[in-house]
């Protein structure tokens, strides 16, 4: 069974994708990461954020972890910006922090996004396969998910419970 951790980067800390978050991690077990309560600042060319919450977070979860599950909101037909300020950041382990952004070489990467619309447009995980490619992590696979009055519409729930099983064996 891999060992996973669930990387929230919604806005919203009791919002949708939270929703979903919290449905996998009961299926998992796996713990859930909020982005939105840590401070972790844009990219900077000169590292002067380099004290953030970023740093202890990424190693934390590569010393602990072999499966990133990366949940985001679609915002504009894309990643948060939340969940793309956290991926800007993965830089700081290619120049400061190599050590670190070598052990996510072979680490697992799976993507939930969560919209008001059933259906993704074309491309929405091409940033998350081709940034795995690039770090040499394998991605595993990604789920599409909505919420309806409030709650989780039963055809996406079977699709979650294969989604989360397929990923802890
Ligand atoms: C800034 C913003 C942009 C959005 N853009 C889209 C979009 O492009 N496509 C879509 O299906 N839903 C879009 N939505 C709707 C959200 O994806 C949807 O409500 C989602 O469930 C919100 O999750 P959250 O509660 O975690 O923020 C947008 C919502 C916001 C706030």
């Amino acid at each position: 069974m891999k060992k996973g951790i669930i990387v929230l980067g919604s806005s919203n800390s009791k919002g949708n994708t939270q929703k979903i978050c919290s449905y996998v991690s009961t299926l998992t077990d796996y713990p859930i990461i909020d982005l939105k309560q840590k401070n972790i600042a844009e990219f900077d060319y000169e590292f002067r954020n380099r004290n953030d919450d970023f740093h202890p977070l990424i190693q934390e979860i590569v010393d602990n972890y072999e499966l990133i599950i990366f949940a985001t909101p679609v915002y504009w037909y894309n990643m948060s910006g939340i969940m793309k300020t956290f991926f800007d950041r993965i830089s700081d382990c290619l120049k400061i922090e190599k050590d670190t952004g070598r052990k996510l070489r072979g680490m697992h990467m799976a993507v939930i996004s969560c919209g008001s619309d059933k259906n993704l447009k074309h491309g929405f995980y091409m940033p998350f396969t081709e940034t795995a490619a690039y770090l040499g992590m394998n991605y595993l696979s990604d789920i599409h998910c909505w919420i309806e009055n409030g709650s989780i519409p039963e055809v996406v729930q079977k699709e979650l419970n294969d989604f989360s099983k397929s990923l802890i064996q």
